[in-house]
């Protein structure tokens, strides 16, 4: 499996040209594609990249790939990231790595979002992914209590599970913007754009894991080979 994210990462690497400036996504299928970027810009390609997650900007200044951020650019010409599923439309659940806030904000930022994934990740249907919904601590009860009447509204259902830190002693996890992630288990989403625009308007909601129209090309790697969706 990770030779395919490899593959994908270094499908996507053709796409970029000298002087661009690139959004830099977040897990193992970026990783490999921030490491293979590093051999290039060693190698004299010119590029500046706005990690979207500290663990991406530590990545980037260890392979020598110079970075910037949103607020010395005025956009981006391409965001490589990769994602946790992708339907047909090229509509995204993302946020498995907990970076999803800052992911969505460059990837809206760039003119183009190229998706790396291996091709478990394809489906038809979003949803059996469990949907990353990151959340302001203050108020928890009553944006889970908002959020069902969301789910309601959009015609699913679903259990939250409060995202825990990955050492396993009980710690609550915390995004780089100091925010919580509740992971809600749904199934099938019916209308992603729909349920997308409910959870948005959730105060306490910071963001959510779909990505709905941000993604313009998906290379997926697989056993017979690379495909790439537009
Ligand atoms: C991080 C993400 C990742 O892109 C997504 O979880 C996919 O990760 P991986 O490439 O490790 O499967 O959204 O927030």
């Amino acid at each position: 499996m990770d030779a395919l994210k490899r593959q994908a990462a270094a499908r996507a690497l053709e796409e970029v040209r000298s002087g661009m400036k690139l959004g830099l996504g977040t897990g193992s299928t970026a990783k490999h594609f921030v490491d293979l970027l590093g051999e290039k810009v060693r190698a004299g390609l010119k590029v500046v990249g706005v990690p979207t997650s500290e663990a991406t900007r530590a990545q980037a200044e260890a392979c020598g790939v110079p970075l910037t951020t949103l607020d010395d650019v005025d956009h981006l010409d391409l965001t490589i990231d990769g994602a946790d599923e992708i339907n047909p439309a090229l509509d995204l659940i993302k946020g498995g790595g907990g970076a999803l806030l800052r992911e969505k904000i460059v990837a809206n930022a760039s003119d183009r979002m190229i998706v790396i994934a291996d091709e478990t990740k394809w489906v038809e249907r979003l949803g059996r992914f469990p949907l990353p919904v990151e959340v302001i601590p203050f108020g928890l009860a009553a944006t889970q209590r908002a959020m069902t009447e969301a789910f309601a509204k959009a015609g699913v259902s679903g259990q939250m599970v409060l995202r825990k830190a990955g050492a396993g002693d009980g710690h609550v996890f915390v995004t780089d913007g100091g925010h919580w992630i509740i992971d809600v288990r749904l199934g099938e989403i019916e209308d992603p754009p729909r349920l997308a625009g409910l959870l948005s308007a959730i105060p306490g909601v910071v963001e959510h894991g779909l990505f709905i129209g941000l993604g313009s090309t998906a290379i997926l790697a697989g056993a017979q080979g690379i495909r790439v969706i537009q």
